[in-house]
């Protein structure tokens, strides 16, 4: 191999991948393969040190930054870190450290900080006498962007330290977004016809870098300090007494780092948060390993690109690339068609993944895929795997455009896309891949939860034509279900239970069981409250409906095509026949409590969980916020809570303790506090 040919293409891949991930926010390839590209090159380069160049992507970091802002120069540059991927890095790491260290000659014990590494952007805060005076990104770690009025629109960043004494103050931490604040500016996103966020790191760059501070502030944007450009400026010896300090002065610090007096101890510390990953509330990429005592830090000192004394361990890539085989069409309960990406298997995260969706139409015809295509796909926390793009450059002319089909892929009936509407939809009500999906619901767990008659078992019975309405369910026998391929007597047994257990639901739950367009969980709890009975249901009429707080003239509107169509008229003659009959809900919510209350709960909880937490709200008929808003009426704080506090008192809100929470709703407490939970 020509190893300065090798060399020279790696830099020039790295630079062009660089570009486009910190300054484009588009990157072309996952994390992960940039990383392997880059290692690559750092190993030829201990190879072949005669080789190295100072414009060489090991020697400093790759962006530039845009030039819409202004130019920050860094008092001292925002460096990168170098990556661990296995536990044999680790160790390689401490080895370096103590050979750097003379361990030899001068005996030393080192100690660690074991941090959550965030994926955001970072940036720097300068503070003087306590004042937030300028905010900047990390940019090409000497030069950022001024984004000052940008960063002032995030709660968690305060204005003003607890601390005045202090002349000057360079905090270095993240930006970022949670996962669920993440999902929700995409799907609105997605209905306004604009282009996805691939990741929460992109979401949060792209949210700051925005020249109007407006629209920052409008996304959820959350920070935490990890660390200061010079801790000579403040009075502590160490990252932990660091993090406590920044702590006190009011800056966010995790509540996820933890010392670790040995190697072994983070590599356990490493597993631990990798198995904690998917609970948090933000995306996290791998644990960030300081040396925890600052004379030592001072002592390792910095190569040009990252600290010798700090060391990034990364998670598992949750982005990969493959190859596109082919596109399906599914076609759901409303007749939405979704494109969803036939893959040739990879693993991603730890989980093969073959299939993937394409969420919609537009979405579909964006990204502009062909078969044959190199895609990148991505899998966050739980969610369904997405294909994030094509991978334009490696095309080669033989990929195949796919087009959106115009007929229906089951039944073959005309598609119709309403305008403005992002969704393709069959429109034939009998189509049977609608009815399946329909029938699927109604006894799913958001149905009405029949157990046994699951997807595959209503499968196998829609294909037998034993089940081909929801009336047929509730006339199924057991001869008819025990001589089925797979059932027995036993089976058998126990979806005639279940069926029999779901012949008098409560009519909310029935409503949201049958799958009416625009009518989910809280429409058809809205209608349960409001009518005392089905039949009294289906003869309100649209005033009716619309008088009714919460539901919408979409809502409306499809609630009474829904019960005039005369096949649906049919239907229910047939399940009263069959003697289903939904009963009114036990009682109006209006006596109880916390009706028409909003409650955000922020801090740690000490006598409950935050499901029990919700479950108390939801029982008593209030409604839970996530975020302080102006509909929340109350906030019950916990331990330690913060920033979520200082908005709600700003807003004037009512602010209760978990036991004035819960006197108002007359609950008797846990006595023994349980344990902490993360939240
Ligand atoms: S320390 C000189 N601590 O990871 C030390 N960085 O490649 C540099 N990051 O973009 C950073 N969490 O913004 C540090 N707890 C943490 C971190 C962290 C996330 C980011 C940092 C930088 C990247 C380093």
């Amino acid at each position: 191999m020509d190893v300065a040919k090798r060399i020279r293409e790696l830099r020039l891949l790295l630079q062009e991948h660089a570009h486009r991930y910190y300054v484009l926010d588009d990157p072309l390839i996952s994390d992960g393969e940039y990383d392997l590209l880059f290692h690559e090159l750092v190993r030829l380069e201990e190879q072949h040190p005669e080789l190295i160049t100072p414009d060489s992507p090991s020697q400093h970091l790759g962006a530039i930054p845009l030039d819409k802002f202004a130019q920050v120069v860094h008092r001292l540059p925002m460096l990168s870190l170098e990556n661990a991927f296995n536990t044999d890095d680790l160790h390689a790491f401490e080895d370096r450290l103590l050979r750097f260290l003379n361990q030899d000659i001068a005996p030393v014990s080192l100690s660690y900080m074991a941090e959550p590494k965030i994926d955001g952007l970072a940036v720097e805060l300068i503070y003087e006498q306590g004042k937030l005076l300028q905010g900047s990104t990390r940019g090409d770690g000497s030069k950022g962007e001024d984004i000052t009025a940008q960063l002032k629109t995030i709660s968690s960043i305060p204005h003003k330290l607890q601390d005045h004494a202090t002349p000057r103050l360079e905090v270095r931490g993240e930006v970022f977004m949670d996962r669920e604040a993440l999902t929700l500016l995409n799907h609105e996103r997605l209905q306004g016809g604009e282009p996805l966020f691939a990741n929460p790191r992109n979401a949060a760059a792209g949210s700051l870098r925005q020249l109007d501070p407006a629209i920052t502030a409008r996304r959820p944007l959350k920070f935490l300090a990890y660390g200061i450009a010079d801790p000579a400026q403040t009075p502590c010896s160490s990252q932990q007494e660091l993090l406590v300090w920044m702590g006190n002065l009011g800056l966010p610090v995790s509540e996820l780092a933890r010392i670790c007096p040995s190697i072994t101890d983070v590599i356990t510390r490493f597993d631990e948060l990798a198995a904690l990953r998917h609970q948090l509330d933000y995306e996290i990429d791998g644990m960030v390993v300081k040396v925890d005592d600052f004379e030592l830090q001072q002592r390792l000192g910095n190569k040009a690109r990252a600290p010798r004394w700090a060391i990034a361990c990364k998670f598992p890539a949750i982005q990969a690339t493959t190859r596109l085989i082919s596109v399906a069409f599914q076609v759901g309960r409303t007749g939405a068609v979704t494109p969803v990406a036939i893959l040739e298997p990879v693993e991603v995260g730890g989980v093969t993944v073959s299939r993937a969706t394409l969420h919609n139409r537009d979405e579909f015809e964006r990204k502009d895929l062909r078969v044959g295509d190199t895609v990148l796909v991505q899998r966050a926390g739980d969610v369904i795997p997405e294909v994030v793009k094509a991978i334009v450059e490696k095309r080669d002319g033989s990929e195949q455009p796919v087009a959106m089909p115009i007929h229906c892929p089951v039944c073959g009936h005309a598609l119709l896309k309403v305008v403005g509407e992002a969704v393709t939809r069959c429109v034939n009500p009998h189509c049977p891949a609608q009815r399946l999906r329909s029938l699927i619901h109604f006894s799913s767990k958001a149905g009405l939860d029949i157990d046994g008659l699951g997807k595959k078992s209503m499968e196998q019975l829609f294909n037998l034509q034993l089940v081909r309405d929801i009336p047929d369910i509730f006339v199924l026998t057991h001869e008819q279900l025990a001589s089925l391929e797979g059932w027995g007597d036993k089976s058998a047994d126990k979806v005639i239970a279940a069926i029999e257990a779901a012949r008098h639901p409560v009519l909310g739950r029935f409503l949201g069981a049958l799958g009416i367009r625009f009518v989910g969980e809280v429409t058809a709890a809205l209608l349960e409250q409001t009518f005392e009975s089905l039949g009294q249901l289906m003869h309100a009429s649209l005033a009716t409906l619309l008088e009714i707080e919460g539901i919408g003239e979409q809502a409306a509107g499809s609630i009474i095509d829904y019960f005039s169509d005369p096949d649906v008229r049919v239907m229910f003659d047939r399940l009263q026949q069959a003697g289903v009959t939904p009963e009114a809900g036990q009682r109006s919510q209006a006596d109880l409590p916390l009706s028409g209350q909003v409650i955000l709960f922020t801090g740690t909880l000490t006598t409950l969980s935050r499901t029990e937490a919700k479950k108390l709200v939801k029982d008593h008929g209030g409604q839970i916020a996530t975020t302080v808003t102006h509909n929340m009426t109350h906030l019950v704080a916990g331990e330690k809570a913060e920033s979520k506090l200082k908005k709600a008192k700003e807003l004037g809100k009512i602010i209760l303790t978990e036991q004035e929470f819960h006197e108002m709703i007359h609950h008797e407490p846990r006595t023994t506090p349980q344990q902490a939970v993360v939240k």
